[in-house]
């Protein structure tokens, strides 16, 4: 038996919301022409609808870069995700400054999801978790607020926090080589709350398609490597994987990891990695 309930299908809860099982991240872009075809191609085939991005992502540009695949596809086709700088929490109004400065980059008036970049260690995570919710969600700026890099207790205590909104998301490092931590407490407890998990860094920068059983795995299959590590992973309930990518074979690849999963023998032999 795998670890976890076999998830057939390619769409993924956050709160209310669904979205494709891929979204794509934006981190540490080479070439912006280049990976705004990407996006368009990929929200074109209508396989992706949501991306991820941060404030920190070249100071800005990244934002700026989801802005114009925004205005090129029209808003309502992409679920957008950023992400604030923790000290940020430290004063409400840098806070504010930072959103309203990241929703302009955007060019929307509201992002879909919002989160904490990773946690500061010198501030309780109730009170960073609660100073984004006054300022994120009460006056509008986020339709949902999350974290991000939270270990499971950091996840349990932000969860307890919040008045009114919920955690939606923990973005965390997650690929079928950095399984254990998130597999053995963080998905357990997700799973219990409905928090989905965005897994960042799902091919290791390209490092699983030289693993050798995830090659062994794939070639059984008739997949790539890269495919199978996705599949991996949004083969999990409540996980969507959010690759990077501006190449389009290399989309191409990617979405090849939809529409269908890994039988519960190859699963087996992934969890023993
Ligand atoms: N919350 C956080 O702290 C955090 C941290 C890290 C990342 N993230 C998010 O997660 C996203 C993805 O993570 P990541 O960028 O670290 O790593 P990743 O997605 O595992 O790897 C991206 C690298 O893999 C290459 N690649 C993509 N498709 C490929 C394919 N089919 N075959 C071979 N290589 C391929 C990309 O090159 P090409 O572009 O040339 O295809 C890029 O160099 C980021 O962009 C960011 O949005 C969040």
């Amino acid at each position: 038996m795998p670890l976890f309930p076999v998830d057939p299908s390619d769409r993924k809860p956050i709160g209310g919301d669904t979205v494709s099982a891929i979204g794509l991240g934006t981190w540490a872009i080479r070439n912006p022409r280049r990976a705004l075809e990407v996006l368009v191609e990929a929200v074109e085939t209508g396989l992706v609808d949501n991306v991820d991005t941060a404030e920190m992502y070249g100071d800005g540009a990244a934002e700026e870069l989801v802005g114009k695949l925004l205005r090129i596809v029209g808003r309502d086709r992409v679920f957008v995700t950023t992400k604030v700088l923790p000290w940020r929490l430290w004063r409400p109004e840098e806070l504010e400054r930072a959103l309203r400065a990241s929703l302009r980059r955007l060019g929307v008036s509201t992002v879909d999801l919002v989160l904490i970049h990773w946690p500061l260690d010198d501030m309780p995570v109730a009170e960073q978790v609660k100073k984004l919710e006054r300022v994120a969600i009460s006056r509008g700026y986020a339709r949902y607020i999350g974290v991000s890099n939270f270990d499971h207790r950091q996840l349990e205590e932000a969860l307890e926090a919040t008045a009114s909104a919920e955690i939606v998301v923990n973005q965390v490092h997650y690929s079928v080589l950095h399984r254990r931590q998130v597999e053995e407490k963080l998905l357990p407890l997700a799973l219990r709350n409905g928090v989905t998990i965005q897994a960042y860094t799902p091919l290791e920068r390209g490092l699983v398609a030289r693993h050798p059983v995830v090659r062994r795995v794939a070639e059984r299959l008739g997949r790539t490597p890269v495919q199978v590590a996705l599949n991996y992973l949004i083969s999990r309930p409540r996980v969507v994987a959010i690759p990077k990518t501006e190449q389009r074979d290399h989309l191409r690849e990617i979405l090849g990891a939809l529409g269908w999963r890994l039988p519960v023998e190859a699963l087996e032999e992934l969890e023993k990695l």
